[in-house]
C-alpha cells in the first residue's frame, strides 16, 4: 500500500530539496511514498505560457484561470482517480495533525498549489473537494504550503518513522505539547537534567512528563486544553 500525490504548481523547482532528503527521501525508496510534480503551464491558455489573469471587480493581484486548472486536473484524472483534490490556500481550513492522519490514509491525492490572488472560484466551487491553509499567514504561494502539509501526513504512513513511537508521544496527540526532551551530558554548562529522568523510574517519569505537558499547554497553547 503506498500513497500517491500529485502536486500541480507553477514553481515545481520550489519542491526539488523537500522530498529528498531524509525521512521523506527514504520513503520514497522504499515505496511508500510516491510524489509527481506537474507545471501548470503545460496547461497554458496561450505560447506566452498564460495561466492568470486580472480580477474582475478590480484589485491588486492576478488570478490564476479557471481553464488551465480544469484541464491540467481533467488530464491528470485520465490516469488515476483521486480521492482528494485539495487546495492549499490561506482560507481554507486550519491543518492540522488530524486532518494529516485522515490524508496519509487515502491512496492518490492530488494538490493544487495557488499563486498570486489564488484560483478562480468556480475551480473551487466545483472540482476542489478540500480546501487547507497552514495557518494564519499569507505565503507568497501554495506551493511551500503543499510541501508542508505532505510532510506532515507521510509521517503517519506506517513504516516512515523508524520509530512509530514518536507518533505517540509528540506535540498535540491527545492535544498536548510535547514535554521537555535531554540528552547526554546530564551537565551542561552548569544545568542539570531533572533528577526524575536519570533514575529510571518509568511510573514517575511518565507522571512528571504528563505534568510538564499540561503546564506548558496551559501557558502556550491554553486553546488545545478547551
Ligand atoms: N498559500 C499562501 N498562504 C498559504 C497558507 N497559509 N496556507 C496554505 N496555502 C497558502
Amino acid at each position: 500500500m503506498n500513497l500517491q500525490i500529485d502536486i500541480l504548481t507553477v514553481l515545481p523547482e520550489l519542491l526539488e530539496s523537500p522530498f529528498n532528503h531524509s525521512i521523506l527521501k527514504r520513503a520514497k525508496e522504499k515505496g511508500l511514498l510516491e510524489i509527481r510534480l506537474h507545471h501548470l503551464r503545460q496547461w497554458a491558455v496561450n505560447e506566452y505560457g498564460q495561466v492568470d489573469d486580472y480580477q474582475y471587480g478590480g484589485g491588486a493581484g492576478m488570478v490564476m484561470m479557471a481553464e488551465p486548472l480544469a484541464s491540467a486536473i481533467e488530464a491528470l484524472s485520465k490516469e488515476k482517480t483521486f480521492d482528494e483534490i485539495i487546495y492549499v490556500t490561506p482560507d481554507g481550513e486550519r491543518f492540522n495533525q488530524k486532518i494529516a492522519n485522515g490524508l496519509s490514509l487515502k491512496g492518490n491525492l492530488l494538490l493544487i498549489c495557488g499563486h498570486y490572488k489564488g484560483i478562480d472560484q468556480r475551480i473551487r466551487d466545483t472540482v476542489i473537494d478540500e480546501e487547507i491553509s497552514i495557518g494564519d499567514y499569507v505565503l507568497t504561494n501554495g506551493t511551500l504550503a503543499a510541501a508542508v502539509v505532505i510532510d506532515a501526513l507521510a509521517r503517519f504512513i506506517p513504516g516512515v518513522l523508524g520509530e512509530e513511537k514518536s507518533l505517540t508521544s509528540e506535540s498535540f496527540t491527545r492535544n498536548l505539547l510535547d514535554f521537555p526532551n535531554y540528552t547526554r551530558p546530564a551537565v551542561y554548562r552548569g544545568q542539570s537534567v531533572p533528577e526524575v529522568l536519570l533514575q529510571g523510574n518509568h511510573g514517575e517519569i511518565e507522571k512528571w512528563r504528563h505534568a510538564q505537558q499540561l503546564a506548558k499547554t496551559a501557558k502556550i497553547r491554553p486553546d488545545l486544553l478547551k
